[in-house]
């Protein structure tokens, strides 16, 4: 299957692709953590990616969309994958129709994570990386065992560099302005499939997982 996951920062994009990565066979494909790999390597490409990352902003579209197309000439996503984070607007989403046109392999499902702004602050704030597991963690939400095991394993908790209350800010007001309109964009394609993302995180793998058997 090929599937895109749209929603806003902190409504669990990541989380549940990873379930899915479990539960369909089919590779994450994170233009966040693409991203985020590119800095870490000192980069052209990531380098160039970063006061735009740092303050929140989309990077350009052409950076996107050079790792977007390299990532997807790779032999594991030939059965599928599972976008998150990409496309983020409407040249995103135009470009992505285009580039899998030209492959014959359109989208199957645009997965909406549709949660309530209020509850996002938290969760961004709150979350932690495990540097042992890369385990995605919670310290306002995820089990305590969860936590502890991190620590137990001789791991950290780490910060998101962006998860500050600044960039926090300016990541909603992007998402409300360039990437929200995406809904209806897919709506009116007929890919659209709406997911209530409130809940734990099991109670939204199993919305997800009806949403594609439906
Ligand atoms: P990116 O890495 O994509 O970040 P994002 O979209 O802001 O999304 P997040 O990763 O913050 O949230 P998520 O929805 O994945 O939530 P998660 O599962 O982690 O992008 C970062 C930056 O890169 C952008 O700002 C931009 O600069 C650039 N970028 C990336 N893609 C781009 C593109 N296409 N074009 C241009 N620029 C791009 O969950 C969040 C927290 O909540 C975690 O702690 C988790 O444990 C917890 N949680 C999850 N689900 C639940 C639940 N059900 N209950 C309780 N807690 C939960």
């Amino acid at each position: 299957m090929r599937i895109v996951l749209l929603g806003a920062p902190g409504s669990g994009k990541g989380t549940q692709a990873q379930k899915l990565v479990a539960g369909q066979g089919i590779p994450q494909v994170s233009t966040g953590d693409l991203l985020r790999a590119e800095l870490k390597s000192e980069s052209a490409l990531g380098l160039r990616a970063k006061t735009d990352m740092d303050a929140g902003r989309l990077v350009a579209d052409g950076l996107v969309l050079q790792i977007i197309e390299r990532r997807l000439e790779k032999d594991d996503v030939r059965n599928g994958f599972i976008l998150d984070g990409f496309p983020r607007n409407r040249t995103q989403a135009e470009d992505l129709a285009r580039l899998l046109a030209e492959i014959e392999k359109p989208l199957d499902a645009v997965l909406l994570l549709d949660i309530d702004m209020e509850i996002l602050s938290k969760r961004l704030t709150g979350r932690r990386t495990c540097s042992v597991t890369g385990k995605v963690l919670n310290i306002h939400f995820s089990p305590q065992q969860d936590l502890d095991a991190c620590i137990a394993a001789g791991g950290e908790l780490l910060y998101r560099d962006d998860d500050n209350e600044e960039t926090i800010a300016n990541r909603l007001g992007v998402y409300q302005e360039q990437t929200r309109p995406l809904i209806e964009f897919y709506r009116s394609a007929g890919l659209l499939r709406v997911v209530d993302a409130m809940g734990t995180v099991e109670e939204v793998a199993q919305r997800m997982q009806e949403a594609l058997d439906s």
